[in-house]
């Protein structure tokens, strides 16, 4: 074979081989917006501050709403623009529970549109999702439903300058809920000891019925799925290792 052919078959099937691989791995490729489940994460305000260095005023003791989201598939319908309007009537609610943790000085709907966007435009492909008014709506009643705060506490598991075994978290949480979580961390920066607790995933069929996140049989991925594409977030899946459960005023500046 000529030297070139013979690159040019070696260049196709690496790319072969870096296309299966995707598949594989089933990322979100541009058109493939098939999703099997939705997940809804919680997040921990004082680590999502900790987590951009920002200056979080006043960040809420409690876990709040970061989204609701379909697995591997983002931005289903660009031409699905977020209407505020439509969810007016959820404001209060919305700005307890599903607050922009991030610019909580200013107007939340920013973080609101790009959660609809992002990962609404791909859940609303259900019935039961199938509007920005019922997205939110059942974003909501589910995260009431779930009362992860009020579980939390009844386990014992508080915000504290002790650490917790991540496994004894997530043994928690299964015993609860009956179904296996993720538990997301921000790997220990530089001069900390441990991890700390960043975000709970609690996952849900098609049918909004609890799930495990995990798929029969499948090792837990280190990575978090759904989000493959968030640069703003170091979350990762936490290690089984000891985590600091920050609380609020520890990280307040
Ligand atoms: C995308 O959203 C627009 C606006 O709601 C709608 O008219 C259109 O049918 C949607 N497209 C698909 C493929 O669902
Ligand atoms: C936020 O700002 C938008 C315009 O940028 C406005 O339409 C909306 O009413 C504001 N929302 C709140 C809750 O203040
Ligand atoms: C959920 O996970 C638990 C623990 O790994 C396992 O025993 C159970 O069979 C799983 N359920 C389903 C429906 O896969």
């Amino acid at each position: 074979m000529e030297p070139a052919a013979a690159r040019r078959v070696l260049l196709c099937s690496l790319c072969l081989a870096l296309w299966c691989l995707r598949c594989a791995h089933g990322l979100p490729s541009s058109g493939n917006h098939d999703w099997k489940k939705l997940i809804m994460v919680h997040h921990w305000p004082a680590t999502v501050c900790k987590e951009i260095e920002n200056n979080c005023k006043n960040p809420p003791d409690y876990w709040t709403i970061h989204g609701l989201w379909a697995d591997k598939a983002e931005k289903c319908n660009r031409s699905w623009h977020f209407n505020f309007n439509e969810i007016k009537d959820l404001l209060p609610d919305m700005k307890i529970y599903w607050p922009d943790v991030i610019h909580s000085s200013g107007n939340c709907t920013y973080f609101w549109k790009h959660e609809w966007e992002k990962h609404g435009t791909c859940a609303a492909q259900l019935d039961a999702l199938g509007s920005q008014r019922k997205y939110f709506g059942k974003g909501l009643d589910l995260y009431k439903a779930l009362a992860l705060n009020s579980m939390l506490q009844k386990l014992g598991i508080v915000p504290s300058g002790n650490y917790y075994q991540i496994s004894d978290i997530k043994d928690a949480l299964a015993s609860i809920y009956g179904v296996v979580p993720k538990v997301q961390c921000l790997p220990p920066k530089q001069g900390e000891e441990v991890q700390t607790l960043g975000q709970i995933e609690l996952c849900f069929t098609k049918d909004l019925q609890l799930r495990n996140c995990t798929e029969p049989g499948e090792p837990e991925a280190r990575r978090p799925e759904g989000q493959p594409a968030q640069p703003a977030t170091g979350l990762e899946v936490c290690e089984d290792a000891p985590a600091f459960y920050p609380p609020p005023e520890e990280i307040k500046h």
